[in-house]
């Protein structure tokens, strides 16, 4: 069943007094709401047998979503995460992108695919939201064409689809930058967490990968036996934990072969909501909710935003690569068509 609802009126001056919509998709396990504004995930309760939990964090108002800086539940793109310094090069010519994190540029610029109002396709079963990004927007080569689409699955999850094609060569990061927390609220660090991933991004002091692509053994960063979030975030010993503040890092997942993977599992604190991500994509930026805590910007019913209060799964490719000769290519070409998807799956107890 889906069921669509005015959500807010746009107040910034590209789509100013627009009418932005939220679709509901439920059944008996899990109600999902995304809206036409960043093709964006505002909530997902699921089913416990001590009633319905809300499992992603989301902000009451349109204007929250237009102001704030955390991309809450938004498709970031054309590239998600950094690119350093906003250069790079694509057949030997040079782009200079927007920079609006120091020194560089950060998930798609000033104006990045969360601000873009996306238009809803509505199905029996799934909403699909449709979005071009010009050529030369925010400094990117290629018109790009793409579309989103939201399910939900039989197995009790979520799916996001993604598709984009371009009309010359371009590079391309989508992902969805969803805040979940499985306890509804609270510090994230009694969750427990395990991830399939070999190896880990470094980073610099700007959160830039160093390039080197490193092993998780014996770091911070190895979840492949599961773990509470906690045993890594707060392992302050670790040179970069403390450079990135956190966890803020590109993990790359054990090589398993192509097609869609079980990634990761987490638990929720009092252990009644298991969430699985499956994916095809070869990485995570595991995102420990390190910036959050804009109290001008509450969550939904009132709750203060809080720092570590919500954890990202982000699936996606290597952040930087296209500065990095060992990264994952991350260009798409014309004629062919990027096709992706991600699920994420819920289980209660
Ligand atoms: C990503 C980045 C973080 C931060 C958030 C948004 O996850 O890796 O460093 O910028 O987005 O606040």
């Amino acid at each position: 069943m889906i069921t669509k609802k005015l959500f807010g009126t746009v107040s910034d001056n590209f789509n100013y007094g627009k009418e932005v919509y939220a679709y509901t998709l439920a059944n008996d396990s899990i109600e999902l709401t995304v809206m036409e504004y960043g093709a964006t995930i505002l909530r997902a309760r699921v089913n416990t047998p001590a009633g319905w939990r809300d499992t992603v964090c989301g902000y009451d108002a349109l204007r929250s979503y237009e102001e704030a800086e955390g991309y809450l539940g938004a498709v970031v793109g054309r590239i998600g995460n950094r690119i350093c310094r906003g250069k790079f090069s694509l057949d030997g010519v040079d782009y200079s992108l927007y920079i609006n994190n120091g020194v560089n540029h950060l998930h798609g610029g000033k104006r990045g695919f969360d601000k873009k109002l996306w238009t809803a396709t509505v199905s029996d079963d799934a909403v699909t939201f449709s979005a071009v990004s010009p050529d030369g927007e925010e400094g990117y080569p290629g018109t790009l064409t793409m579309s989103v689409t939201y399910t939900l699955t039989a197995e009790g999850g979520f799916k996001i689809a993604y598709r984009a094609t371009t009309d010359k060569k371009t590079i391309l990061n989508l992902t969805n930058h969803a805040y979940f927390n499985l306890a509804g609220e609270g510090y994230i660090g009694s969750h427990k967490i395990l991830i399939d991933a070999d190896r880990y991004l470094p980073t610099d002091d700007t959160l830039i990968p160093t390039g080197e692509i490193k092993s998780v053994k014996g770091t911070p960063f190895d979840f492949t036996e599961e773990k509470l979030i906690s045993e890594g975030l707060e392992a302050d010993d670790n040179e970069d934990i403390v450079i990135g503040g956190g966890i803020d890092h590109c993990l790359v997942f054990a090589d398993r072969g192509e097609g869609v993977k079980e990634r990761a599992t987490v638990t929720s604190p009092d252990g009644s909501i298991v969430m699985k991500v499956f994916t095809d994509r070869p990485c995570v930026q595991f995102y420990s909710g390190n910036f959050l805590g804009d109290e001008r910007y509450p969550f939904r019913g009132g709750k203060p935003q809080q720092r570590r209060h919500a954890f990202c799964l982000e699936t996606q490719s290597m952040p930087d690569a296209i500065n990095h000769e060992n990264f994952l290519d991350c260009t798409l070409s014309a004629g062919e068509e990027f096709v992706t998807c991600t699920e994420y799956r819920f289980s209660v107890k």
